[in-house]
């Protein structure tokens, strides 16, 4: 694929759209959010520290006529894992297999993928810590010398084959990196890298680049306002983006902060960005448990929510704020916390601040 393919994003979606309106179709938002994606190096905004290093990597490799070694990339949902390993593969000219820990059930199922890989392939697998255990013991030899142990027969009559594989750069994504067994971690020679959560200039650079791609007219306070509530997260500043444009069309607003805090009122966002779940686990931390500390467990039963999505959505981002910190005896909630929810601070708490 050309790099200039989607050089020019918004008249590609321009014109797709037409040729969907034509067929009276619905664009959904998926398709929105691949228009957004960067394909290029220098649109990616932020992550400069994996960037420099994925870069120089991606490069020795091409220098030495050599397919880049396998990179897994970890952090909160939402901040980029996949759309790195889209850009890779579209940088580096290379096809790309995507597929996720989930959905590769039986060993045959990783078998086929990986003997259906052309050479020089970026295999993609998302949710990697969700992979089980035989088709992890699989993926071993094949990350680390090409080929495929195949086991024929059962008892002591079994016997391994060896397929060689075509080469191939696995590149894998997870949101639980303390989940992914460490011999599994180890044959990601290229590296493992944690995504961080990009600052509020970043996601005002991010929004304002989706903005110009959707064609619209976004003000800068409007754009300030979106940046400070999207929980540093790409996804999120561009989902609220599509939203705000959504109400400043239907009430033939201008898109500028009094649009934007409407919109987000909507959505029941507030000023920090947080949403119901988030302010909900805030209220019951001090209303239920005094603040805390408590534990993980705990929580998830009060909220009835999984301990999972409290771990990897909900809390990275209150800590980020400074809302809530995780102590060796449980989680505890900060006196910006009380003061946000307008709660009374604690004695404790206030004397901490002094
Ligand atoms: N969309 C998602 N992540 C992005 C990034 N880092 N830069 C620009 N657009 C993005």
């Amino acid at each position: 694929m050309s790099s200039t393919y989607f050089k020019s994003s918004a008249k590609r979606y321009n014109t797709i759209m037409e040729e969907k309106n034509k067929k009276n179709e619905n664009l959904d938002d998926s398709f929105l959010d691949q228009t957004l994606r960067p394909t290029r190096w220098d649109e990616y905004i932020g992550q400069k520290h994996i960037k420099d290093n994925v870069k120089l990597l991606l490069r020795a490799a091409e220098e030495r006529g050599h397919i880049p070694e396998h990179l897994l990339f970890y952090g909160p949902p939402g901040l980029g894992k996949t759309t790195i390993a889209h850009l890779i593969a579209h940088e580096t000219g290379r096809q790309m297999k995507v597929t996720s820990g989930p959905a590769i059930e039986k060993v045959g199922d990783l078998a086929s993928i990986l003997t259906n890989l052309a050479p020089g392939d970026i295999l993609f697998i998302d949710e990697i810590h969700r992979l089980n255990k035989m088709v992890e013991e699989i993926l071993y030899p094949a990350m680390e010398s090409g080929v495929l142990d195949i086991i024929i027969g059962k008892g002591p009559s079994a016997r391994t084959i060896q397929l060689d594989l075509p080469p191939f750069t696995l590149i894998a994504a997870t949101t639980r990196v303390a989940l992914v067994s460490s011999p599994l971690r180890s044959r990601f020679s290229g590296g493992v890298f944690r995504m961080e959560f990009y600052s509020d200039e970043e996601i005002a650079e991010i929004v304002n680049r989706s903005s110009k791609l959707l064609e619209t007219k976004l003000e800068e306070d409007g754009l300030k306002e979106i940046a400070k509530r999207s929980r540093f997260t790409p996804r999120t500043a561009n989902y609220f983006l599509k939203r705000c444009r959504d109400y400043a069309q239907v009430n033939k607003m201008k898109l500028n902060k009094e649009t934007v805090k409407g919109a987000l009122a909507m959505l029941s966002i507030d000023e920090l960005g947080l949403n119901n779940s988030d302010r909900r686990f805030l209220e019951v931390l001090i209303e239920k448990f005094k603040g805390g500390p408590v534990g993980l467990k705990t929580m998830s039963a009060a909220l009835a929510e999984e301990e999972a999505t409290l771990e990897e959505v909900v809390e990275p981002y209150l800590i980020q704020l400074g809302l809530l910190e995780r102590t060796p005896r449980g989680r505890v909630a900060t006196e910006k916390a009380y003061l946000h929810l307008s709660f009374a601070v604690p004695k404790n708490l206030q004397s901490k601040l002094l």
